[in-house]
């Protein structure tokens, strides 16, 4: 368990199926993720049943409101190589009437912190779509910074968007 101030992150648990698969299938939810073939609620459970514990090169959390331990998002770090010192990372919040109220920008915060002071990373970077302003938002406001435009990588309803490349290093975290 990895105690923010708002939220807190812990390991995912089999009976956590359910709550994924109705995320994956919000359309608002899903608006600016990556979407990938359907799978039915078995398959979840059998995939979070297979996952084994968390490594250093794949470390994924669930996101729980501290008073309450309701659980409403994801946050992963992926990637990570003690060679390089460098990961990826992943947030999602699935409870969508949980928006708003800081948990995302808190869950960023211990995440990041965890990877650079636990973890020694030396940097975490992520992708977002141009058009997903609230995720940008956070992302610059704990201290990710635009290192470039990936033009049309991100295809929905017809269209293709731009996703902006952000990196932070371990000094930069707000
Ligand atoms: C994006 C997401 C993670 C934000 O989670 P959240 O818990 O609502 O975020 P917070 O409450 O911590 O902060 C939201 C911030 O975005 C701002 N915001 C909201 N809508 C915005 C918009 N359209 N444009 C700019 N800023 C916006 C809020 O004002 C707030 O900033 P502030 O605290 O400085 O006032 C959440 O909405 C989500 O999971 N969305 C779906 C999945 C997704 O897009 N994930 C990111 C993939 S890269």
């Amino acid at each position: 368990m990895i105690p923010g101030d708002l939220v807190q992150l812990r390991a995912l648990a089999p009976s956590d199926a359910e709550s994924l698969w109705r995320w994956n299938n919000d359309p608002d939810v899903m608006r600016w993720m990556d979407s990938y073939y359907d799978q039915h609620l078995e398959g979840v459970r059998k995939r979070l049943d297979g996952r084994g514990p968390n490594t250093y090169g794949d470390t994924l959390y669930g996101i729980e409101v501290r008073d309450g331990e309701t659980l409403i998002g994801l946050v992963r770090l992926r990637g990570a190589e003690p060679e390089t010192g460098c990961a990826e990372l992943d947030v999602y919040l699935g409870e969508k009437d949980h928006w708003g109220r800081g948990y995302a920008t808190d869950a960023l915060r211990t995440m990041c912190r965890y990877g650079f002071d636990t973890m020694r990373l030396h940097k975490i970077s992520l992708t977002v779509v141009t058009e997903n302003h609230a995720a940008h938002h956070i992302y610059q406001k704990v201290g990710f910074v635009e290192e470039g435009r990936l033009r049309q990588v991100f295809h929905r309803e017809g269209v293709w968007y731009d996703q902006y490349a952000m990196g932070m290093l371990k000094d930069e975290l707000r």
